[in-house]
């Protein structure tokens, strides 16, 4: 297929990107910024909330599909998060049709049920029941979706995407991550999905303490492979976990201890959800990514669980499990150590 992936460059573009390339599609990449480096089929730069520059763009090499990943994954403004996602989604939809581009695949959000009491499976026909004005906007883009299939007969996926990073960080994870692998499956599926009209799947891993039904995706083709429960021994227990296992949308499902508030935060919900803002140079434990006998070697699932106490500065150190630059200034292997024991 003849692809064109909006927010190429961010970081669930440069996933996709070179799997759909490996994969044999050809891929342009659109973006507000240059180009990584990984497409093959060329680069726009332009802004998707211009629709004529959107236009442009699509005009330029024949397409089969748009995967639509531009915009921002924060918290914003009404005004801003309805230009960042049902804006662009607007303009790519109007360019599709004027093109005959038949196929959308839409990065959604979680946060569109986000204030769903956890508990019961949340299935694809849950009501609308977003968190935020991000999660507002999540849904009108879905609901444009839905217009345009019946409207104008294009095939639109939303794929109401989890936590997507490379391994799960917080318990809430254990419920909503989404590996780059099963993103790679995900989208894959929604490309090739025969005649599926205007569709939703949940868009995470194969999670043994998922929220969100993944039926809904699997009817699609999308059958993910990985599972957060491996990580669950190296996960450590946090204050606000048992406020995020509260609403599917965690930390961005209203008032409560480790709540944010929704508009007036700049933080990502995804992935970098993280309830309170850390101190600078806070002590805190980690699991360590690497084996501390063999650092070459990164902890695997099942192996001894270790811990390393940590001097940090910005809590950016310890978002995505990256292993920080700091100096460990003590080693635990106590296996019941908690952050929260800390002085
Ligand atoms: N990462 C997650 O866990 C997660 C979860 C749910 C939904 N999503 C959605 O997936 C999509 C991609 O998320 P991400 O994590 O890769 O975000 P990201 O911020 O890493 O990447 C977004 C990319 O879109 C580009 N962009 C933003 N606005 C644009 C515009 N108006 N025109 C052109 N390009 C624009 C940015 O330059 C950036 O490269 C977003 O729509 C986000 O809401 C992500």
């Amino acid at each position: 297929m003849q692809i064109l992936v909006s927010g190429a460059a961010g970081s669930i573009g440069q996933a996709i990107v070179p799997a759909l390339t490996a994969a044999g599609h050809g891929v342009t990449g659109l973006d507000l910024v240059e180009t990584p480096g990984h497409a093959d089929g060329g680069w726009h730069v332009a802004d998707c909330t211009d629709a004529d520059a959107v236009l442009d763009a699509v005009a330029a090499q024949p397409l089969d599909a748009v995967v639509h990943l531009a915009g921002n994954p924060a918290e914003a403004s009404l005004p801003d998060s309805l230009a960042s996602h049902v804006l662009t989604t607007a303009a790519l939809l109007d360019a599709m049709v004027t093109h005959g581009v038949g196929r959308l695949v839409y990065a959604s959000s979680n946060h569109a049920v986000g204030r769903t009491p956890a508990g019961e499976l949340v299935g694809t026909d849950a009501a609308p029941r977003p968190d935020t004005y991000y999660g507002v906007s999540k849904i009108a883009a879905e609901a444009l979706m839905q217009l345009f299939a019946d409207r104008h007969g294009i095939d639109a996926v939303a794929c109401r995407i989890g936590s997507f990073l490379p391994e799960p960080v917080h318990r809430r994870h254990l419920a909503t991550w989404l590996s780059p692998d099963d993103c790679v499956r995900m989208v894959e599926a929604a490309l090739a999905a025969p005649a599926p009209g205007f569709a939703t799947l949940y868009g995470i891993s194969a999670n043994t303490r998922a929220w969100w039904d993944l039926a809904p995706g699997r009817a699609l083709g999308y059958h993910p492979q990985d599972d957060a429960e491996a990580w669950a021994a190296l996960l450590p227990q946090r204050p606000e976990d048992d406020f995020e296992a509260s609403m599917v949308g965690g930390p961005f499902a209203g008032e409560g201890p480790g709540a944010r508030r929704s508009t007036e935060s700049a933080s990502r919900p995804e992935p970098f959800a993280q309830s309170a803002p850390a101190p600078a140079h806070h002590r805190v434990v980690v699991p360590a990514q690497h084996r501390l006998d063999r650092p070459q070697q990164r902890c695997r699932p099942g192996d001894p669980e270790i811990h390393l106490l940590l001097e940090v500065e910005p809590r950016a150190a310890v978002r995505r499990g990256q292993q920080p630059a700091h100096p460990p200034v003590e080693v635990a292997t106590d296996r019941g150590l908690q952050a929260a024991d800390l002085p």
